[in-house]
């Protein structure tokens, strides 16, 4: 039998193959079966004609469910009226396993019901749809930092110390060494491969005990996180957008049927190209007052501040593209972020905000490079000095300008597929109620 994958049908017109996939679907007319079969690269019309088939093969095929594992032999062909689409004509049939009462039915499930049957669920052609967005998203990542000079150089998923703020942190035993974290962000460990390599990324899960339950976030996420030696923030507002704007293309230019199947309006897509708009922190904030003295936002902002959900899709909301958010307070941001020379109360940071509501999707900035600050802000943070000893290092032998970001593969799918919540852009999420499958 010669095994075609239902991508593949076009190059085999007229000859007999054979599909192996399970049931998706299928309605009968009379002495005609249509039986929809999918094998996760497509779904193909399988055509069983009474006339054409063996008694036992009909039978078989009648007695079909949805999610039965099978083997369809025949002939593909392309459909009448719609060219493009194949057909196949069906002479055999194996069942290789029937299932029973599948849980997932045409009909409309809650989001609880979905999610507790998550492993069943990806099935469905919208799961599939948008985890093909995910892959193409992490392609074009990959394809960009590669073709760009970057090293790809892991960071560890263990680590003895915070990143990103010790009130998200996982904890658990480890040894004798006493406690360990998972990981919030590769950053600091990029920094030391930056100084190695000159450019350099790391890209994978990262972790945060994230009490909050909204649409953003993950407690397990994937993030990407470029780092460039010798860089500015003003290199880093040019990267994040020359690396957006080519990951929107890409999946516009291979994913067009998977947004067209998520109803995915492209023209908002299609406007994302350098340059981005660039806001500095105090103009935000001047637009946040204003919008609430005419009554656009509920509550007035005050300098000082970090933005919250509505203050970031208000500000979205201005702009047609992903707008650069640019030197935030140093005090609502992280302790490595280095201050603007100008005004040392401002960190030489960045936040892009994704348009449509969708907040920010990536984070980063100019580190903190001498070393005598950064033992400061360590010590003014309250964080162990002793598990930052290798990395103040960093700051002793051939400290220079250095600078980053990191972006959330979760939240940069969800805007690209248009999506309410970002739970669906991961194939099995972890979120504070949820742990399971
Ligand atoms: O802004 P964040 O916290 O930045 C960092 O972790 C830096 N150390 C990165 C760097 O400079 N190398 O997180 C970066 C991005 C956010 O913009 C967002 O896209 C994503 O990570 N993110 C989350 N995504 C889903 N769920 C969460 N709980 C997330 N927290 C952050
Ligand atoms: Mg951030």
């Amino acid at each position: 039998m010669n095994h075609v994958r239902i991508a593949d049908l076009a190059a085999c017109l007229g000859q007999e193959i054979t599909i192996k996939g399970w049931l998706y679907n299928a309605r009968s007319s009379g002495k005609l079966l249509f039986l929809e079969v999918r094998d996760g690269s497509g779904i193909v019309q399988a055509v069983v004609a009474k006339n054409a088939v063996s008694e036992e093969v009909w039978n078989q095929a009648a007695a079909l469910t949805q999610e039965s594992s099978v083997m369809v032999t025949g002939t593909p062909r392309e459909h009448p009226k719609r060219p493009g689409v194949y057909e196949l004509d069906v002479r055999e049939l194996d069942i290789v396993q029937l299932a029973h009462d599948y849980p997932i039915t045409p009909k409309e499930h809650g989001i609880e019901f979905l999610m507790d049957h998550r492993h069943l669920w990806l099935r469905s052609k919208r799961q599939h749809a948008i985890l093909r967005v995910r892959h193409e998203v992490i392609r074009a990542v990959r394809d960009f930092l590669d073709n760009d000079g970057f090293i790809l150089a892991d960071t560890p998923v263990l680590t003895p110390a915070a990143c990103e703020g010790t009130t998200t942190l996982f904890e658990l035993d480890y040894f004798d060494d006493g406690k360990a974290y998972l990981t919030q962000s590769g950053q600091l460990y990029n920094e030391a491969t930056a100084a190695a390599f000159g450019k350099v990324y790391c890209f994978g899960p990262t972790f945060r005990a994230e009490k909050s339950k909204t649409r953003r976030h993950l407690t397990e996420f994937w993030m990407v996180e470029p780092e460039v030696a010798y860089a500015t923030l003003d290199d880093m507002m040019t990267l994040a957008e020359r690396f957006l704007s080519f990951i929107v293309a890409r999946v516009l230019e291979r994913r067009k049927e998977e947004l067209k199947l998520l109803e995915r309006d492209v023209t908002k897509l299609e406007a994302v190209t350098p340059p981005f708009p660039r806001l500095a922190y105090d103009e935000a904030v001047k637009m946040l007052r204003a919008a609430h003295a005419e009554g656009a936002l509920d509550h007035d902002f005050e300098w000082g501040g970090d933005f919250g959900a509505p203050d970031e899709t208000y500000l979205a909301q201005q702009f047609d593209r992903p707008v650069i958010v640019h030197r935030y307070p140093a005090q609502v941001k992280a302790f490595y972020m280095e201050e603007d020379p100008e005004r040392p109360e401002v960190a030489l940071c960045l936040d892009v905000l994704a348009p449509e509501g969708y907040g920010e999707i990536i984070g980063g900035g100019q580190r903190m490079q001498s070393y005598d600050k950064l033992v400061q802000r360590i010590a003014d943070h309250n964080l162990p000095r002793e598990a930052f000893e290798w990395y103040l290092d960093l700051r002793k032998y051939g400290s220079v300008p250095h600078a980053g970001f990191g972006m959330g593969i979760e939240r940069c799918v969800a805007w690209l597929c248009g999506l309410e919540h970002v739970r669906e852009t991961i194939p099995f999420p972890r979120m504070l109620y949820r742990l399971r499958p």
